[in-house]
């Protein structure tokens, strides 16, 4: 195991009708003037933006409104974001919603303190300082109710990136598992994958004598698999839901990933899909994995073979681990089929056309992708093409 350092200071507040609570928390971290910033209105639908602004009255805790965030956020409304926060003398930043809202958030969070473009954040600059945030959140999948990430695409030229510091990890994130039933089918399973995919981004390791973190993975992996099969036929399940939840937060905190080297070239992938196509992450990571896994287990034809046998049930073939390999893979790829996820290009609106694009992309500005293996724009296309 390699040495690390774990940091994960958030507050969450987890279950029923926890959102009433938004005020006090607020109040509690020193917020006395907030942005709410939220995305296309699904939260004003659901009735929960009511909700969560009684709770900021009660406690006389003023705000402004900052809505409109799209799903893979843009530059564009985190530069307006950051302008009103500097106007407005706001001190908190609220986000309410998905990995989308609680993204653009932080990256308004950052530019709000900051004299130079937000923009230098996504380009390798970290972040030591931001306005403190919270989040409440609507949608289990991308973790960053309690990661130190943000990824944001700048319109011009519509690159996807990322940046991060503690010091935009949300000071409380408020967690009702009931609020993501009023989700479509799609977005819960594109959750669901991207839970998985953050997992897997760290299994793929060449780190030896990785066991606790093996493990740990392998019971998110497992339950995302025995949840995902219960609100198929069951989406109001609270129990299932409250699992997924939970494990979008233990996925991504870096709790399965300390100590080891991670890979995330799959992810670097993804992210040139939803940025050309403005496809679901989740969805975008179905496509990806299977594929990425096709290229990738030569590399340690062990590992997968553990994967296929701990996580999928596969029985060990020990005169050939290959095979074990490849049915654990074929074992993913019909699991994402059967929770409606795509798996192929086409399903995404992805074209085999566009493939030098998205490596020109990927690779602009960037050019480490990759630690299990260090990807290269011809395997990066290689990839792309076991993907049509
Ligand atoms: O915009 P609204 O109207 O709220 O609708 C959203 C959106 O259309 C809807 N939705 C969310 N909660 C709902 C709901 N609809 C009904 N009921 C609810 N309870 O779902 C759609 C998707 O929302 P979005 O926030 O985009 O989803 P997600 O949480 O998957 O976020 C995806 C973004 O996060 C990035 C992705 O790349 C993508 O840009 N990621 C962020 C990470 C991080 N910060 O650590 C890591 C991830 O790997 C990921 O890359
Ligand atoms: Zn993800």
């Amino acid at each position: 195991m390699n040495n690390f350092t774990f940091y994960s200071p958030t507050f969450f507040a987890f279950g029923k009708d926890r959102e009433s609570e938004t005020g006090k928390y607020v109040k509690q971290f020193g917020g006395t003037k907030v942005l709410i910033h939220y995305g296309g209105g699904s939260v004003i639908k659901s009735g929960l933006m009511d909700r969560v602004k009684a709770s900021l009255d009660a406690e006389g805790i003023t705000y402004l409104e900052l809505g409109g965030v799209k799903p893979n956020p843009r530059s564009g409304l985190v530069y307006e974001g950051i302008d009103l926060c500097k106007k407005e003398n706001i001190d908190f930043i609220l986000a309410v919603g998905g990995g989308s809202a609680i993204d653009s958030a932080k990256a308004i969070a950052a530019g709000a303190v900051y004299d130079g473009d937000f923009w230098d954040f996504f380009l390798g600059k970290s972040i030591t300082k931001a306005l403190p945030l919270g989040t409440v959140l609507t949608i289990a999948a991308t973790g960053s109710e309690g990661s130190p990430d943000t990824i944001v695409t700048h319109e011009d030229g519509m690159y996807k990136r990322a940046a991060d510091g503690d010091a935009i990890r949300p000071v409380f994130s408020i967690l009702n598992p009931e609020l993501t039933m009023t989700l479509p089918a799609y977005q819960t399973f594109s959750g669901i994958t991207d839970i998985m995919s953050h997992v897997l981004e760290r299994y793929f390791t060449n780190t030896k004598d990785v066991e606790i973190t093996d493990r740990l993975g392998e019971a998110v992996l497992l339950t995302m698999i025995k949840e995902a099969r219960r609100l198929l036929v069951d989406p109001n399940n609270y129990e299932a839901r409250a699992n997924v939840m939970w494990a979008g937060m233990v996925a991504h905190n870096d709790s399965v990933g300390v100590g080891r080297a991670q890979d995330w070239a799959t992810h670097h992938l993804e992210h040139e899909l939803s940025a050309l196509y403005d496809c679901a992450h989740g969805a975008g990571l179905a496509v990806m994995f299977p594929a990425w896994m096709k290229f990738a287990y030569k590399q340690d034809v062990n590992r997968f073979a553990q994967f296929a046998v701990r996580v999928w049930g596969c029985q060990m073939n020990f005169e050939d681990p290959e095979v074990t390999a490849l049915e654990g893979i074929a074992a993913f790829e019909s699991f994402l089929k059967s929770i409606g996820m795509p798996t192929s290009f086409g399903e995404i609106g992805a074209k085999e056309e566009d493939i030098p694009t998205l490596v020109a992309n990927m690779f602009y500005q960037k050019p480490n992708h990759g630690s299990f293996i260090k990807l290269t724009e011809e395997t990066s296309a290689e990839i792309y093409r076991l993907a049509l």
